[in-house]
């Protein structure tokens, strides 16, 4: 069986790419409770911090359940979700999975892969400890199908102070149009301007440049008016992206999230819009210190508002041992799991009840502003809570020919013409 799944995954995504599970189940696993295989993608520096310190938690709590990591490498789970997809198809899923609240959550329910979860929540009183915002994000039809672990957010425009200083620039750019200004004199000191990785990566800067240029408002509308896409103000933002990216690195862009940050912290490049996945790295991986070696401030235009995503885990159907996926799900929702989980991994927890006095550096601000009832929360594109896998995945195609061809009126038509088609 597990010897099946190896050779789809290389088929899939290249076997070079993959990080191969750091536990393999018995070859012979019949089922029973005695193990858990539990997949994310939280592999590597600033990403299994977070998940070691929770399953150390769950081997207390649970000592007769071996956990599985059947965690796959790859910054937003660029390469796991496609593995995920083909094992769920071949009805061969892992014991829980990861995957964000909102959109992408949904395809899974509404093709049956995973099970209602609202016994579990009525059971542990869950209804109450979680923000009702998020747990609507994870209710459809009435039901509840995943737990989440924390929240983090998007909208984040890294630096390091010192550089700025260097330049003699008095702060981070509040508007894109300041940001281009800024570049205009980093360029002339030959430094690069932004600097972004992946395409997930550019898709996650495109997000940022609608939400500062477009208001939450106009955000929110792409998702649920779609022919906004082709209205002015979204060329416009759209045209603005552009001369982003024509400040950025791209066309010798970084391998992933962490080398992108990298950039930033040997002072070759001095913006990077990244989540805050990466204060894990930088205060945890890298032992930086908040303020001093390293700063994140709202991307350009977005002060005061949460561009937010949350992980959440699955019990999916057929899951071969969910009596143990029951209690990783329990270790997950549990205020010391997420207690121990959300420092290390630069998330802010998802439960209302989580001890602020836990949460330092970023984190402590992170925590406040997310608290905080003037906070306007929006949902990220990029990490699933905005557009279901189909529409999200016709816009990858289409964002990676408009960062070749520039075409802003093609790329914003066939956005909206694909959210038609993806019905
Ligand atoms: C996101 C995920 C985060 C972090 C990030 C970078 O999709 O929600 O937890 O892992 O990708 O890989």
């Amino acid at each position: 069986m597990w010897q099946g799944r190896i050779g789809i995954a290389a088929l899939v995504a290249g076997a070079a790419l993959v990080a191969m599970p750091l536990y393999l189940p018995s070859s012979n696993d019949a089922g029973g409770n005695d193990q858990v295989e539990v997949y994310s993608w939280w592999t590597g520096p600033g990403e299994e911090d977070g998940l070691h310190a929770m399953v150390g938690d769950f081997q207390k709590r649970y000592p007769g359940i071996r956990f599985v990591n059947a965690a796959v490498s790859g910054g937003a789970g660029s390469n796991a979700k496609a593995i995920l997809a083909t094992r769920l198809l071949a009805n061969d899923p892992p014991d829980s999975y990861q995957r964000h609240a909102g959109l992408e959550l949904a395809d899974d329910v509404r093709s049956g892969k995973v099970e209602d979860l609202t016994g579990l929540y009525r059971e542990q009183g869950w209804t109450n400890v979680f923000p009702k915002g998020l747990l609507n994000k994870l209710t459809i039809d009435g039901k509840i199908w995943a737990v989440p672990v924390n929240i983090h957010r998007a909208n984040l425009l890294w630096y390091d102070p010192r550089t700025l200083a260097k330049l003699g620039i008095s702060g981070p750019p509040k508007t894109w149009q300041d940001f281009l200004a800024q570049a205009q004199v980093i360029k002339a000191k030959g430094l690069t301007p932004l600097t972004v990785g992946p395409e997930w990566t550019q898709k996650q800067l495109l997000e940022t440049v609608l939400l500062g240029q477009l208001g939450a408002d106009g955000y929110e509308r792409l998702w649920t008016s779609p022919s906004s896409w082709n209205w002015k103000e979204t060329l416009d933002a759209l045209e603005v992206y552009k001369k982003v990216l024509a400040v950025s690195d791209i066309a010798s862009s970084a391998a992933d999230w962490q080398p992108q940050v990298d950039r930033v912290l040997n002072g070759s490049a001095v913006y990077a819009v990244m989540g805050d996945w990466a204060d894990s790295y930088l205060s945890v991986t890298k032992k930086l210190a908040w303020q001093r070696d390293y700063a994140a401030t709202a991307t350009p235009g977005s002060d005061g508002v949460y561009d937010f995503l949350s992980d959440s885990f699955t019990l999916p159907v057929g899951a071969r041992h969910p009596e143990a996926a029951r209690d990783w799900l329990l270790e997950a929702g549990s205020t010391d799991g997420e207690n121990l989980f959300n420092p290390l991994k630069g998330s802010v927890p998802a439960r209302l009840d989580a001890d602020p006095a836990k949460y330092t550096g970023y984190l402590s601000g992170a925590l406040a502003q997310w608290r905080d009832p003037k906070t306007r929360i929006v949902g990220s594109l990029t990490h699933g809570v905005v557009a279901d896998n189909a529409w999200n995945a016709e816009i990858d195609t289409a964002l990676g020919l408009f960062v070749q061809d520039g075409t802003v009126d093609k790329f914003a038509r066939t956005v909206a013409a694909k959210y038609q088609e993806t019905r």
